[in-house]
């Protein structure tokens, strides 16, 4: 089961990466600390670790686990951010993460573009369970995941190292929606 290289939404399409999306991932989110301050990974200093994320992104294509779209707007063709749609080793189960483009923040888009995320995953029949987790100081990611359906199931301590601020893993919210 993969996930279909394009969806549409009301304002967005969710597409597949190509490499020459690079310059615009590179100077609307992963060269900033304030989008990179709760992910795993330190803001990029050059086009080319942008190109380098667009290459494993478009790999994951070709593999049957780990599925990133850009959110690309419909109406200007700018970018909104990214979201990676994970199917994990139990086929009951999807897990996402994201980012958003600084400039797009506050519009919309990542509400729109999770919500399309677990529509596609409860039109399979095998996937019931729909969960992402957000850092405790997360406080926007944990709106979207609320506004897109999602319960807060619980507190995971320690669970997730978010070197832009600390060594030390931090505490995170798991959200989910099942049906
Ligand atoms: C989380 C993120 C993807 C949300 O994208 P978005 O397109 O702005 O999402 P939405 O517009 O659908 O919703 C964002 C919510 O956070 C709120 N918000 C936006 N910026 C905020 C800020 N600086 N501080 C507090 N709340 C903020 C918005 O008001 C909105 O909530 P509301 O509808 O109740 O007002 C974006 O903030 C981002 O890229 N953050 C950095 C990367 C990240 O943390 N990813 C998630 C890791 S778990």
């Amino acid at each position: 089961m993969k996930p279909p290289e394009q969806i549409e939404t009301e304002r967005l399409l969710l597409r597949k990466p190509r490499m020459d999306d690079a310059p615009a991932v590179f100077n609307s989110w992963a060269k900033y600390p304030e989008v990179t301050r709760f992910l795993t990974w330190h803001p990029h200093q050059s086009i080319e670790q942008s190109e380098a994320l667009m290459k494993r992104s478009i790999d994951g294509w070709d593999g049957d686990t780990n599925f990133r779209y850009l959110l690309e707007i419909k109406e200007s063709g700018a970018l909104a951010g990214m979201i990676e749609l994970r199917l994990e080793k139990e086929p009951f189960k999807m897990s996402f993460g994201y980012t958003g483009a600084y400039a797009q923040w506050g519009k919309g888009y990542m509400t729109e573009a999770v919500r399309a995320s677990i529509d596609w995953a409860f039109q399979q029949p095998d996937i019931c369970r729909v969960y992402a987790t957000a850092d405790v100081e997360n406080i926007p990611s944990q709106r979207v995941m609320e506004k897109a359906g999602m319960q807060r199931e619980g507190l995971l301590r320690k669970e997730s190292t978010h070197p832009n601020i600390s060594p030390e893993p931090r505490d995170c919210y798991i959200y989910a929606v099942v049906k």
